[in-house]
């Protein structure tokens, strides 16, 4: 959960002037992030991210300005109502932040917690109670991500970490976020020579494996889709657990029943879900089937329903 550290003075960043710094509860403490809240010249409210990732040493300086201005290019040719948009990029103190349009004070991972049962913290998917209001807000919002990710795809770039904390949510509508694993398709990211970049919770098989393609956006979103719907991860994964070798050698564990009740959308997320990049759907299709999800009434499954699949879907 993300926590808004006031800052006790208004600190200048280039053109831009921050008041607040994002936290993050670690170990019950507050840990201050690389993201601050600012304002432009003309009052718009904007977020400034420092170059600077946890995982790398404070020698690789270099390699996150590197991966930071990758992040902004990629990031700044999009134009859709459902990126958050990129504005600028500025150094201070030589250091390099993005600056990114501000959408609310809420990513989706924090909403969803909202409306979930405050019961068992280890994972965000949780045993929830879902109201045919509050599922039809989430269609609406996953709707919103398969629209931008879709755009992102035409317009060559896929995104890679498509998770519910890289997703702004504002009025109950949802806006694509954080860009720094996303590489121009075919392309390449500057990170993938060495390694694998994105959230292992969500990643597709191949993207595990270092060749992540426009389908592995799909897996993401089915991943994100189907923990948000039924408040389970469908490999029943917990955080920091091997997740690429869970996801590419377990079954998964969702049933075909409890999606039946989904129609079209459950159908697809299924697809979406499968381990072979060929059988997942386009990104447009499932754009279509949320928005149509979004329009109908949402039926809390029930639990007697929900029957193993038979066998893995390989
Ligand atoms: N434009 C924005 N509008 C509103 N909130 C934002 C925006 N950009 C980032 N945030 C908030 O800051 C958080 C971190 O931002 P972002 O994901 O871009 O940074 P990150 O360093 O890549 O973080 P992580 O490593 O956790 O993915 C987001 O989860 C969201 O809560
Ligand atoms: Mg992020």
């Amino acid at each position: 959960m993300s926590e808004i550290i006031t800052l006790k003075e208004p600190k200048q960043i280039d053109d831009y002037v921050a008041c607040a710094r994002l936290g993050r509860q670690v170990d019950g403490r507050i840990k201050p992030t690389n993201v601050w809240y600012a304002q432009d010249k003309n009052g718009k409210n904007v977020v400034l991210k420092k170059a600077g990732q946890t995982w790398l040493k404070s020698d690789q300086e270099g390699l996150c300005e590197m991966l930071l201005l990758h992040e902004f290019d990629v990031h700044r040719k999009l134009e859709h109502p459902h990126v958050c948009p990129a504005l600028d990029y500025v150094t201070h103190n030589d250091e390099g932040y993005i600056v990114t349009l501000r959408i609310g004070s809420e990513n989706f991972e924090e909403w969803l917690e909202k409306i979930e049962d405050p019961f068992e913290s280890i994972f965000f998917p949780k045993p929830k109670k879902i109201d045919t209001e509050n599922g039809r807000n989430i269609a609406t919002i996953l709707g919103d991500v398969a629209d931008a990710a879709a755009y992102c795809h035409k317009e060559g770039v896929i995104h890679l970490d498509i998770k519910p904390k890289n997703i702004a949510v504002l009025e109950k509508r949802g806006y694509l976020i954080d860009f720094g694993a996303a590489m121009r398709y075919p392309g390449n990211h500057p990170l993938l020579t060495d390694g694998v970049i994105g959230t292992a919770q969500y990643m597709a098989p191949e993207h595990g494996r270092g060749l992540p393609k426009p389908s592995s956006d799909v897996f993401a979103l089915a991943v994100v889709a189907y923990s948000a719907l039924m408040g389970k991860h469908p490999y029943r994964l917990q955080i920091n657990t091997d997740a690429p070798l869970t996801i590419e050698y377990d079954a998964p564990e969702f049933t075909k029943e409890e999606l039946a009740h989904l129609n079209g959308a459950g159908a697809l997320m299924a697809k979406g879900l499968s381990k072979k990049e060929r059988e997942r759907p386009p990104m447009n299709e499932f754009k279509d089937a949320f928005r149509e999800l979004a329009s109908k009434q949402y039926q809390t499954p029930s639990a007697e329903t929900s029957k193993p699949c038979p066998a893995s879907s390989e």
